[in-house]
């Protein structure tokens, strides 16, 4: 308890009193929800009141006075799905993709701080957070916690969240890794990718966000890499997140990851998370055995404690033990306002439409329980906010049930409080605001007749566990929409998607805002932007395609039956997403970056040296009617021939009316390299590379040529 001793000090100063059994429970984690395990062994007693509602747990050593890690899901606010208690409401934040779409890596801090603290404030020491497979998969049911397609972009934005949550003096994961990109066949799929690919995209997501968050543990995912279960993965546990990136941290196992006693303990797994999800308990008696029988060294098991507590140390678990308080929520509300605010990306707004006036006018509310929250995405992550309505309290209409159509998901939407209709109705009280379920098209499309403006709201639920099955818009929302915008052409589509979705309609429409699931606060932001009091700044973290063809599958991977193992072959290899459009000439709907504003921005002198470090800067100018920010994106092509483009760096500018700032980045030279498998490092080739400004990859106008020399970088 020497806290001027560095944290792997005091481990080792742990360690040495720890008999191997208390070594070996440590290493061993039980579900949380006070469910009997197979081993029949139940939580403690005094730990009991506080696991309702976790995911795990793993016992403390009360006699060497090690605390109890306590964890919970919650990488957008604390999960507290199952065993709810007054006081257990937590803030429900905007989704992984909504905060990415922010491009403010300050604001995903903040945001992740709100986390850090109300786990805190419920005595979680350990966030299962920090979740970011990157978005090959368009449809995966995921798409929504995660932070985009792009690796920079990725590794920032998840980055920051998990340096706010630890800054709270909790631990945070990192997760999952790696390559766990789809939800169908998560548990069996093998995703085969060549290593330099690996590292260029998925791997250097995971390596920016260690970086920049230190997450005090990283969680191996469900899918196998490469053939070799990810939980057992020598390459990349041992090999390149302990090895290469010299990650201090420990491996924890996603719940039902584990596969084996030995390989795992060898191949880098350090704890695993929770007895009675895996087929059985790899750990505990067996790990035992397995030392005894030299299959696993002591030294191993000593490696795997010193991990976690030297993590426990450096993230204040023993410095500053959580208790249950009740949380800030109203402070947390601010911040998470702000994200939902910055997150939203107007896609289109034409004929002036939006920002709506503030004056007396008869506005249509269509669709999507706007009388009654906003939506957000089911699974693990599902945050239960205070107000919160769940879609089984929904009364099913008689159309639903006779046309058998209109089926409602298995697991339960809900809906988080206020409603855009009471926000929209207080940041406009003069306006006549009228609510349609959208139910009865004719219905709808009356009442959109009858008014000055429309707002449809369009809801895309998605969920772990189960990727959405197309790109459309489920329950004939494609058909609703068409239908009011024909009866009113001032029609505005507010999307609530987990993410990209395909629009029929767009040429109908006036404007479509794309507000992600928006958590908390996000009704109240929609209004603001909706009336211009916030001028949206949203630009888009991944790609809308325009059509299921576009995309490197167009069907989802999957075994020849439920369970089967399958492999998919990435063959797209690095070039994810925008990179994957630009390679094949593909037009997509909105391109990767894209988001508009309220007003106009013009930039011009864009200069690039490569004296010492490579910097490039560009002016920009705020030459449009309303003050706002810019989010300046710079990206280049290498001398490869390809002419692809990656993202190197962006700056995010407020600018008032006819404000010009100059902004310049310095791109991390790895994203400049190619990663050298046979010289195990990064290299940059010596050539001619095309540095290019603009608002969005698919809005490049400036480009200057700079010739590099031949750099050979670490692993
Ligand atoms: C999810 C993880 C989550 C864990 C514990 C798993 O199914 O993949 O993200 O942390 O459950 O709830």
């Amino acid at each position: 308890m020497d806290t001027a001793l560095p944290p792997d000090e005091r481990a080792e100063l742990l360690l040495a009193r720890m008999t191997q059994d208390e070594q070996l429970q440590l290493v061993m984690g039980y579900p949380g929800a006070n469910t009997r395990p197979p081993s029949g062994r139940m939580p403690p007693e005094e730990l009991r009141p506080l696991l309702p509602g976790t995911a795990g747990y793993v016992p403390g050593i009360p006699r060497l006075g090690v605390p109890a890690l306590i964890e919970s899901d919650a990488g957008l606010g604390i999960a507290n799905n199952f065993h709810l208690r007054p006081g257990d409401e937590a803030t429900a934040l905007p989704s992984g993709l909504a905060t990415a779409a922010t491009w403010n890596s300050a604001l995903a801090e903040a945001a992740g701080s709100v986390i850090g603290a109300e786990a805190r404030d419920r005595a979680f020491n350990v966030v299962l957070g920090g979740a970011m497979n990157l978005a090959r998969e368009t449809r995966g049911g995921r798409t929504f916690e995660y932070a985009g397609e792009d690796p920079l972009l990725a590794g920032v934005i998840t980055g920051s969240v998990i340096r706010g949550i630890q800054s709270q003096h909790v631990i945070c994961t990192v997760k999952h890794y790696a390559l766990n990109d789809q939800e169908t066949g998560r548990t069996v799929l093998s995703a085969n990718i060549d290593e330099t690919d690996a590292r260029e995209s998925d791997l250097l997501a995971f390596e920016i966000a260690v970086e920049q968050g230190d997450p005090g543990a990283a969680m191996c995912a469900y899918d196998r890499y490469n053939g070799t279960y990810a939980c057992e993965n020598d390459p990349l546990l041992n090999g390149v997140l302990k090895g290469d990136w010299k990650y201090p941290g420990w491996v924890l196992s996603d719940w039902g990851a584990v596969h084996s006693t030995a390989e795992a303990a060898n191949g880098g797994l350090d704890q695993e998370s929770s007895e009675g999800s895996d087929r059985e308990q790899y750990f505990g008696p067996a790990l035992k055995q397995a030392i005894a029988d030299g299959k696993v060294t002591p030294q191993r098991l000593h490696d795997m404690v010193h991990r976690i507590l030297r993590s426990m140390f450096a993230h204040g678990v023993f410095d500053y033990p959580a208790t249950r308080q009740l949380s800030a929520l109203e402070a947390h509300r601010q911040i998470v306002y702000r994200d939902a605010a910055e997150g939203m990306v107007l896609l289109k707004n034409e004929r002036g439409i939006l920002p709506l006036p503030h004056m007396a006018q008869r506005i249509a509310l269509i669709g999507a329980h706007a009388d009654v929250g906003m939506l957000s995405g089911g699974g693990s992550s599902q945050v239960m906010p205070i107000g919160h309505t769940s879609a089984d309290d929904f009364p099913v209409g008689a159309a639903e049930v006779a046309s058998g159509a209109k089926v409602r998901p298995a697991g339960t939407e809900i809906y988080d409080p206020p409603s855009p209709l009471a926000t929209i109705l207080q940041a406009n009280p003069a306006a006549n605001v009228q609510y349609a379920d959208g139910e009865d098209v004719a219905a709808a499309t009356e009442l959109a007749r009858q008014s000055d403006v429309v707002i449809v709201f369009a809801r895309q639920w998605m969920s772990e566990g189960r990727d959405v099955p197309n790109l459309r818009l489920p329950n004939d929302q494609d058909a609703l929409i068409q239908a009011v915008a024909a009866a009113n052409p001032r029609t505005v589509v507010v999307l609530e998607t987990g993410g990209p979705v395909a629009m029929p309609w767009l040429d109908q429409v006036g404007a479509v805002l794309e507000a992600w699931y928006a958590g908390n606060a996000g009704a109240t932001a929609l209004a603001q932007v909706l009336f211009g009091n916030v001028n949206p700044s949203g630009k888009l973290p991944i790609t809308f395609p325009a059509s299921e063809e576009q995309l490197p599958r167009p069907s989802i991977p999957r075994g020849a039956a439920p369970g089967a193992p399958f492999d998919i072959d990435y063959f797209e290899g690095a070039n994810v997403g925008y990179r994957w459009f630009q390679g094949r000439n593909l037009t997509p709907l909105f391109p990767f970056g894209y988001g508009l504003s309220y007003s106009s921005f013009h930039l011009d002198g864009l200069a690039v040296t490569s004296k010492g470090r490579l910097t490039a800067s560009v002016n920009v100018t705020n030459d449009g009617p309303r003050g706002g920010m810019e989010t300046v994106q710079f990206y280049a092509a290498l001398p490869d021939g390809t002419g692809i483009r990656r993202l190197i760096g962006w700056s995010k500018v407020p600018l008032k009316v006819h404000e010009r700032r100059r902004v310049t980045i310095a791109p991390d030279p790895r994203l400049l390299a190619r990663f050298d498998e046979a010289a195990h490092g990064w290299r940059v080739a010596a050539g001619d590379y095309i540095i290019s400004a603009g608002a969005s990859s698919a809005s490049l106008p400036l480009n200057a040529t700079v010739k590099l020399t031949a750099q050979q970088l670490p692993p």
